[in-house]
């Protein structure tokens, strides 16, 4: 296949200036503000879908931003692989912690990427990764070696826990009907060593309210002598844990899976550097569950954390006073057979009884999903693993994240086939981080790497 690393030399720069052109639209599809440019993002993908080859692509409306959907299909008795991505973006803030502003793409090298990495928000999660397959699809078009038949679906809601495609997919399961699903939204272990993620965790974000009295009161007057929402949310969010960290909601560890030993040892071997880890991060230790590695708390175990929380005064100076209420947003990792609805009201129950008189509690959900695990003898998951090994000369390690693609469990469930999850990114490309990037040998690794497990899906399927 050297026609492909060629054409991958050839076209980079035009590779490149696209990927750039599409992360200058901020479609940040959490805040409002932006909503055209999450559209005209929508627009964007549907003209490069088109361009790349496809011969049926449409805008499919939802209750919220649209879905993109194209298609190629060259014959309806050979496989069909459907490509999922997502055109959404986080929201950028803090703002002023970008050495280059989020929405102007600026080629940049690093100690990790010495060939340059673009900085944008996006780059990575998931416009880059997602920009690949387009990519990968107008090469094997170009050069006639497209072995089967394409479906993409390129969603703008994957960061606010894509409730619309949910309807979308339980309502089109005909037509996005595929042997094999194909994502690129999930890293890998380094450019010397790729992996292939095999699982993901399942989700459940709650927020919670706690309120006291009726109003805002001087914390002379009645301090001491009324609960402080601010000081009972700070006392019941830290009994959520106990001292070996873990987590004390009664049934939350129900339906864990435990790995065997076997299973853990296998694991330990994935390359990992605790010094390096600890000083990417600027920590002198790790902190986590007793009993379980890096590695394993960071991914087969299920974990809380709070996300914000806020209350009372603190803008500028001191301003005494007993808050009427106080909040947090609290989300909580999941592993496979951890049912989020089950948590969640499982959760809730226990915050409300561990509320003290004096306060009131209220639990909102917001949204949640379940965890995912594929095994490694799949069809998909072999084609991947010889893609990997043919552009990287070395076979890919199967990983478990820590990160949620919650969408990725309903589509077992309702299209019936696996995932195969290919990620190019690193940890260190700083997703949902100032300074996200995305590796141009990355970028152009995918571009090579994916046309290869076409190939080999195909080959393997017959
Ligand atoms: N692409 C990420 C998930 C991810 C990243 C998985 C790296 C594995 C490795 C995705 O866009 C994401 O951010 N998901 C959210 C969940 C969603 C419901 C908001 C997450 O994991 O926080
Ligand atoms: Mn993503
Ligand atoms: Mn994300």
């Amino acid at each position: 296949m050297e026609n492909r690393s060629n054409y991958v030399q050839q076209h980079k720069e035009r590779f490149i200036n696209e990927l750039v052109e599409l992360l200058k639209i901020p479609s940040v599809s959490a805040d409002t503000a932006f909503s055209q440019d999450v559209l005209d993002t929508a627009e964007a993908v549907k003209i490069s879908l088109e361009k790349a080859g496809c011969d049926f692509v449409e805008i499919c409306e939802t209750a919220g931003y649209p879905i993109v959907y194209g298609e190629k299909i060259i014959d309806p008795n050979l496989p069909t692989v459907l490509v999922y991505g997502h055109y959404d973006v986080q929201p950028a803030d803090p703002i002023e912690l970008w050495t280059s502003p989020p929405f102007e793409p600026v080629i940049k090298s690093t100690a990790i990427h010495p060939e340059g990495a673009i900085f944008a928000r996006g780059a990575c999660d998931d416009k880059g990764q997602m920009y690949m397959h387009v990519k990968a699809f107008e090469y094997m078009i170009q050069s006639n070696t497209l072995p089967c038949n394409v479906k993409f679906m390129i969603e703008g809601e994957e960061e606010v826990g894509s409730v619309n495609l949910k309807t979308f997919v339980e309502n089109n399961t005909e037509k996005l009907k595929n042997d094999v699903i194909l994502i690129s939204d999930t890293g890998m272990i380094s450019n010397q060593q790729p992996s292939i993620t095999t699982g993901l965790r399942g989700l459940s974000y709650v927020e919670v309210e706690v309120t006291g009295p009726n109003r805002d009161l001087h914390s002379g007057l009645y301090g001491g002598a009324v609960a402080n929402p601010i000081n009972i949310l700070s006392k019941m969010i830290a009994s959520l844990h106990d001292e070996n960290n873990h987590i004390t909601i009664p049934g939350f560890y129900d339906n864990v899976e435990e790995l065997s030993l076997e299973e853990r040892a296998e694991m330990g071997k994935a390359p990992f550097s605790l010094e390096n880890y600890k000083k990417a991060l600027d920590i002198n230790d790790v902190y986590g569950e007793t009993g379980y590695t890096t590695n394993e708390r960071n991914s087969i175990r299920p974990t809380l954390d709070v996300n914000g929380i806020w209350g009372g005064y603190t803008g500028e100076g001191a301003k005494t006073v007993i808050a009427s209420k106080a909040y947090a947003k609290i989300s909580m990792r999941l592993v496979p057979n951890q049912d989020w609805e089950v948590i969640t009201d499982l959760f809730t129950k226990h915050f409300i009884s561990i509320a003290p008189a004096g306060v009131s509690v209220v639990v909102k959900p917001h949204h949640g999903g379940q965890g995912y695990v594929t095994p490694i003898d799949s069809i998909g998951y072999q084609a991947a693993n010889k893609a990997y090994t043919e552009t990287f000369g070395v076979p890919a390690i199967p990983v478990r994240s820590g990160g949620s693609i919650p969408i990725v469990a309903l589509f077992e469930k309702e299209l019936k086939s696996k995932t195969i999850l290919m990620g190019f990114g690193l940890d260190s490309d700083a997703i949902h981080s100032p300074n996200e990037h995305f590796g141009i040998f990355n970028y152009l690794k995918g571009i090579e790497t994916i046309p290869l497990f076409y190939k080999y899906f195909v080959e393997l399927s017959k």
